[in-house]
């Protein structure tokens, strides 16, 4: 795990290119999470410092944006659909189950850092509901156990490393 420092030099890059573009905060954030992978603390306290805001203005847009993160993303990103035709047919089923074997809600990682969980509204899946979509790849008609086995493949895959 790299140490915080390690990250101030593309910090520094995107600033000293973006500083002045008006609005630069969001393209900032958005360069720095693609750099690192997240926004560190470092980073918060390097582009208040740049834009002249306090370190609280920051952290209320990067919580604002749920695509920002402020920790390093899991191994794997699993997007439950909670729009309409899936909630009709099991998603809320799957996200009480996903609450009960990862302990999150919507929205988080798991402890063992294997998997992010976020809600999605809509697939474009709707005939083939519940839909979710795991690391990128479309999984629909999504029952208890096929999820109960996607989530115990990513959580022994991280196991194994
Ligand atoms: S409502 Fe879930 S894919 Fe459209």
């Amino acid at each position: 795990m790299p140490d915080e420092s390690d990250y101030l030099p593309l910090i520094q890059r995107v600033l000293l290119r973006e500083q002045q573009t008006p609005g630069a905060l969001l393209p900032i954030l958005h360069a720095i999470q693609a750099g690192i992978g997240h926004i560190p603390d470092v980073a918060i306290a390097e582009i208040a410092h740049a834009l002249n805001l306090s370190q609280a203005e920051v952290r209320g847009v990067i919580s604002f944006y749920h695509d920002f993160r402020t920790t390093p993303p899991a191994r794997h990103t699993l997007r439950l659909c909670r729009a309409e035709s899936c909630r009709s047919r099991g998603a809320e089923a799957l996200a009480a189950q996903l609450r009960e074997q990862l302990g999150l809600d919507d929205h988080g990682t798991s402890a063992d850092g294997a998997l992010s969980l976020r809600p999605v509204y809509c697939l474009g899946a709707c005939a083939c509901s519940p839909a979710l979509e795991l690391d990128g790849q479309l999984h629909a008609r999504v029952t208890p156990e096929r999820l109960r086995a996607l989530v115990a493949g990513c959580r022994e895959e991280a196991k194994a490393c």
